[in-house]
């Protein structure tokens, strides 16, 4: 099929790639001419494993580029897929302006009837109808398309994968014509096609994030009362999680979720909620234990130092999660920006997310590009994203380095018993802390 897709985002782009692999010609239109230049020479712009073989791959087998032009690229297409942003407001709901604003460039430039239009961003249930009416403002014919909503549900970090490995495909639509031909159209993914009501599938998105946001603060508070009682939450979660009406996954206990996409939708559900007067007050008590979650490793230094003022931490790990260079939400940010008030010096190690870091944060912290380096003389050490390269390292190795041997551990890269061995003060999260057998001079 002729597919285009508007947005290079980690969705669009995404998107647009893998369907090209499995057969399909595939347009991606994005308004940034610089970015179009780029992919077009085979360099991607965001830090997605494997994303750049794929589409050096369909780029020379003609069957991907990359265009700012809507013209050329919506007339002879017979799927338009639409993944742009849709950026929280101030109030948490979404800012539907670039959908708006794609719909209307789509209605203008349609050309025959018969084109199907999706909405793979996460949108407010009810958004396909707006889409509906925006393409229809601007059509220049009697032409007659047709909406559905397919909601995405890949992970950055492992989106290839997750792409051509999915649990399902949700497909809403109101006409047989796009049911059956998107059905078509996914059915190369190998993943069970579900069909549903187009609001339906607006609503599984949510619910399926705000699902899995609420496991991880409701794992997270679990954590917080075994750090009381004497508890370990990772021995808690493997006994819950065996039990197949829980399940294992999500139940990774840590300073919180961060990324584009839970706090932005579990903050728009809870708008979309309030829209209709209705209090959502679980997915509210979600968000706040996250909120304080993310600042449980500065609370813990707080109890641990009398004073923080004057220490030097390091912390390793930027991105929200590894394998990806975003930090939006990271809880980075937040332990930079608390530790800043205190008057820590800070350092900052990542593999790969330091450039968007030091754009926040400019001079007020220092960055290092070595890890063992980083924690040089460091009075504690906060281990913030779980990436291999940091993990690896034994914790002896970076005891060595530090000044004071204090690590305080939001993602519980390490085995207590390791902890132990290696004569470090090490807090985690949801486990007992340990201490050293031999006392430590602070
Ligand atoms: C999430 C969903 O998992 C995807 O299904 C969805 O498509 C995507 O949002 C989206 O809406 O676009 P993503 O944000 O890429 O994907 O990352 P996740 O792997 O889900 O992790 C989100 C956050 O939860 C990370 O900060 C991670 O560290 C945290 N997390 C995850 C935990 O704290 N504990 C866990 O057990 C799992």
């Amino acid at each position: 099929m002729n597919v285009t897709v508007i947005g290079t985002g980690y969705v669009g782009l995404v998107t647009g790639t893998c369907l090209a692999e499995v057969g399909n010609h595939v347009t991606c239109i994005d308004i940034d001419a610089e970015k179009v230049s780029r992919l077009n020479k085979g360099s991607s712009p965001i830090y997605e494993p494997g994303i750049e073989g794929l589409i050096q791959k369909n780029l020379k087998e003609k069957r991907l580029n990359f265009s700012i032009s809507y013209e050329e690229a919506c007339s002879d297409a017979d799927v338009i897929i639409m993944a742009v942003g849709t950026p929280s407001r101030v109030d948490g709901s979404a800012n539907l302006s670039y959908i708006q604003a794609a719909a209307e460039s789509i209605g203008q430039n349609l050309e025959k009837s018969g084109t199907i239009i999706v909405t793979k961003s996460t949108v407010p249930v009810g958004t396909n109808r707006k889409v509906k009416a925006w393409v229809h403002s601007k059509l220049k014919g009697t032409y007659e398309f047709h909406i559905a909503s397919v909601p995405e549900f890949l992970r950055e970090g492992s989106a290839i994968h997750d792409t051509f490995n999915s649990d399902r495909i949700i497909i809403g639509s109101e006409s047989e014509y796009a049911r059956d031909r998107l059905g078509q159209l996914f059915d190369s993914f190998k993943a069970p096609i579900v069909h549903t009501s187009i609001e339906s599938a607006e609503m599984i998105k949510y619910a399926s994030n705000a699902f899995l946001a609420t496991k991880i603060s409701f794992i997270n508070e679990i954590a917080n009362l075994c750090e009381k009682l004497e508890a370990n939450v990772e021995e808690v979660a493997y006994g819950m999680g065996l039990d197949k009406r829980i399940g294992s996954q999500f139940l990774g206990a840590g300073i919180g979720y961060g990324g584009s996409c839970f706090p932005k939708d579990t903050n728009a559900l809870v708008q979309i909620a309030g829209d209709i007067d209705h209090h959502f007050e679980l997915l509210e008590s979600v968000i706040r234990v996250n909120a304080m979650q993310q600042k449980r490793l500065v609370e813990m230094a707080r109890t641990h130092f009398s004073a923080l003022t004057g220490k030097k931490a390091t912390i390793l790990g930027l991105a929200f999660k590894p394998n990806t260079d975003d930090i939006r939400e990271a809880a980075a940010i937040e332990i930079i920006k608390e530790l800043l008030v205190e008057g820590v010096s800070i350092t900052v190690y990542d593999p790969v997310a330091i450039d968007h870091v030091r754009e926040l944060f400019g001079n007020q912290i220092e960055y290092c590009t070595d890890r063992i380096q980083a924690v040089k003389d460091a009075d504690m050490m906060f281990l913030v994203t779980e990436w291999d390269d940091i993990k690896s390292i034994p914790l002896q190795t970076y005891r060595s380095a530090m000044k004071q041997p204090i690590i305080f551990d939001g993602r519980n890269c390490y085995n207590l018993e390791e902890a132990e061995q290696s004569q470090v003060i090490y807090y985690s999260i949801g486990r007992p802390v340990v201490q050293p057998k031999t006392e430590i001079h602070q």
